[in-house]
């Protein structure tokens, strides 16, 4: 799809339109469309992307704002087109054009030279190509393209009869809205294939949902089908789901034009569709003509699994001439010409022998299990989180009980389900405590919420979390502290609060076993540089409920001293982007509470940076909140960018041309056709670069 030329062009041409002037309103809509695709094509098909988020944003946001000027150019396969507001519906149920089958499994090298014998007797030849190609663990769905434009896309379903998902389909960033079938002469094809989550975005998504005090999801697997069905597109959109094609189970073609000759093997069908810009496998596929081969390859491939970016639980080996697999056809339940080789299972049974409930930072009680030892994918293992008593309850876990646990590639262990069917009758339920564990208060569960609480503020494990949270790495960063230290310094009475780690001394340190000079040194040097941290890690390290690490940037950025937010309330802070009241409602309590604002006070005291001297003004409060700007000729005093981001950082936005909706026209030299334009219309503002500084540093310009 992209030559090596085309991608140069196409990185020059989003620096350009990131900087510059631009040609006539059609041209660059035209050119910001394909920017896009090319950018998300880079990031979510190649998995090397070329421009940094906020480039991306700057463009997407150029592209909205030409497209509500002029509303005529706005097309159904524009990238701003995925995304959708509101709620869906329930998916309608619909039939797939051909049925989606299964695949039969083999397990080992005996399998597959017994797979390989059946086929040369079902082709009647000797001579086969297999094509070998990773088998995505994920939802499957279905594709179709009419002239060239993606129509419906749905579940997999029973096989027969999927969902229509095609609003949250459209979310997913990896697959086109449209491509060049017609050129082939392709009128519809239905491409089959697997919606995937990257482990990487996973393990992020997790985190977050941890901040926000939910359980985590499953596996990958779970969020991407999960996912799939949730009503909310925009939730999908902000999933960053991803998706591989591998199979195109039918196609028509325009007035029975012959078929084209990339569609004669899986292998240059793949190809031909990659270079169309679908993500299919084609990087990673493999043609051999013998099945030792096929089998050293399965081999090497599975001791890599783990450093790929999704979740791969085999190999799919598949004949790659289509005429041959016409001829070898399918029973009702799989195709006779694929097979899938599967990798080691990452299940095992194991026995639930006892569940531990421990106290985190914000109180919030987690039960874990201990099973019996069990070895699956390379490590052993004694203990699985079960989240909250929910899952306990939905799962009808006792104690005794059999369990299914998976460990899929990095992702932490779980419990996949009690086998009922051994249980012998001395099994017994598993009693979710009263009262917290480490303090003896009693717990309370918010009836919004999954998990039970100690609310004690002085509840001794709490505030070793807190502490242990505060010094950490995404927070404040303090390096050769970590928990067993932090558990270490309290114990021994040294070390009580945050603001504590301040008055940490040389003298309180020396004689501590493993403590020599050297590392007290080292240690006092990591707490003093601490305190020169932004904001952000800052806020994010009191450990503020459902507070995250984005979420802290966001508040960081709206004051210019943590204090500000004394006299925030709820409806200020949700102006602010992505926070809604739930969040809200907590920052407000937590800066509400006195012992709170006597941490902070200390926390001055000691030195540590509470302001943020960059503050960002947001859009919605910021003093040039609602008002429009546009830049035009060659700027002398700042570039492009920085003088865009300044207006944004205060509150105004940026068109893409001259409107009446434009409020000023700031204008460099060699200004040109803008300019003209902007002196007809009355209500813009023409600025000098000058004046446009004054107009930034709240005087009048
Ligand atoms: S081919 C008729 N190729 O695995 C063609 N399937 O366990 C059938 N899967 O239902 C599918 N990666 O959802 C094929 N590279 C791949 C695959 C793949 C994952 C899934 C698919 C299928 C299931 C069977």
């Amino acid at each position: 799809m992209y030559t090596g030329q085309d991608e140069k062009r196409l990185y020059e041409q989003a620096k350009h339109l990131l900087k510059q002037d631009n040609g006539s309103a059609e041209d660059t809509v035209a050119q910001l469309k394909e920017v896009i695709n090319y950018a998300d094509w880079k990031y979510y098909v190649q998995n090397d992307p070329t421009l940094s988020d906020s480039e991306y944003d700057g463009l997407f946001k150029q592209l909205k704002n030409m497209e509500e000027q002029y509303p005529e150019l706005v097309t159904a396969d524009s990238p701003t087109q995925r995304v959708a507001k509101g709620l869906s519906e329930r998916f309608p149920t619909v039939s797939h054009l051909v049925p989606m089958l299964s695949l039969d499994n083999t397990y080992n090298a005996e399998d597959l030279t017994d797979w390989d014998r059946r086929c040369r007797e079902l082709a009647e030849t000797d001579d086969i190509e297999y094509c070998v190609e990773p088998k995505y663990d994920g939802a499957g769905i279905s594709l179709i393209y009419d002239d060239g434009a993606l129509s419906r896309g749905a579940t997999r379903g029973d096989g027969v009869m999927g969902e229509d998902v095609t609003i949250n389909i459209r979310q997913i960033r990896a697959i086109p809205l449209s491509a060049a079938l017609l050129k082939y002469g392709v009128k519809q094809i239905e491409i089959r294939g697997e919606i995937v989550i990257h482990k990487k975005v996973f393990e992020a998504f997790n985190k977050q949902r941890a901040a926000e005090g939910l359980s985590p999801l499953a596996n990958p697997r779970n969020a991407a089908s999960g996912t799939l069905r949730i009503l909310d597109p925009a939730e999908v959109r902000k999933r960053g789901l991803n998706s591989i094609l591998y199979h195109i189970s039918a196609f028509t073609l325009v007035d029975s034009m012959a078929r084209p000759n990339e569609l004669a093997t899986h292998y240059d069908a793949l190809k031909w569709l990659y270079s169309l810009g679908f993500p299919t496998p084609a990087p990673d596929m493999k043609v051999f003509k013998r099945i030792d081969d096929v089998i050293k390859y399965c081999h090497e491939f599975e001791g890599r699994r783990d450093d790929l970016p999704f979740e791969v639980d085999g190999l799919v080996i598949k004949v790659n001439d289509f005429a041959m697999q016409e001829r070898m056809g399918s029973t009702s339940h799989h195709p006779r010409w694929a097979v899938a080789y599967k990798f080691k299972a990452r299940q095992a049974t194991s026995k639930l022998v006892d569940v531990e409930f421990q106290v985190g930072r914000t109180g919030a009680i987690t039960p874990v299990a201990k099973i019996e030892p069990v070895h699956i994918g390379g490590v052993t293992v004694t203990s699985v989180s079960l989240f909250n008593e929910d899952v306990i309850r939905e799962k009808d876990l006792r104690i005794g009980d059999t369990v299914l646990v998976e460990r899929a590639g990095d992702v932490i262990p779980y419990i996949v389900k009690p086998l009922a069917e051994l249980r012998d009758g001395s099994e017994r339920e598993i009693k979710f405590p009263t009262h917290c564990p480490a303090c003896d208060s009693k717990l309370e569960r918010q009836p919004e919420e999954a998990a039970w609480r100690c609310i004690n503020i002085n509840c001794p494990v709490q505030l070793v979390e807190h502490i242990i949270h505060y010094v950490s790495k995404d927070a404040l960063d303090i390096r050769g502290f970590g928990a067993a230290n932090v558990q270490k310094f309290y114990d021994l009475g040294i070390l009580k609060d945050v603001p504590g780690i301040y008055d940490l001394s040389a003298d309180k340190l020396k004689g501590l076993e493993g403590f020599g000079e050297k590392s007290i040194t080292n240690l006092l040097q990591a707490v003093e540089q601490s305190k020169k941290q932004p904001l952000n890690r800052v806020i994010f390290g009191l450990g503020i409920r459902f507070v995250g690490e984005t979420t802290a940037k966001t508040l960081a950025n709206a004051v210019s001293d943590i204090r500000e937010f004394y006299t925030w309330d709820v409806d200020r802070l949700s102006t602010l982007e992505d926070i809604g009241p739930k969040v809200a409602t907590s920052v407000v309590d937590f800066f509400a509470r006195e012992e709170n604002k006597a941490m902070i006070t200390k926390l001055d005291q000691a030195g540590v940076n509470l302001r943020n001297e960059h503050k960002g003004i947001t859009a919605a409060d910021g003093e040039l909140a609602g008002k429009t700007f546009l830049f035009t000729g060659t700027l002398g005093h700042f570039k492009r960018s920085d003088a865009e981001k300044m207006v944004e950082d205060k509150g105004g936005s940026i068109l893409g041309g001259v409107s009446a909706k434009l409020n000023y026209l700031v204008v460099g030299e060699d200004a040109g056709s803008k300019l003209e334009k902007a002196k007809k219309l009355a209500t813009v503002n023409i600025l000098t670069e000058q004046e446009f500084l004054k107009l930034i540093e709240g005087q009048q310009p």
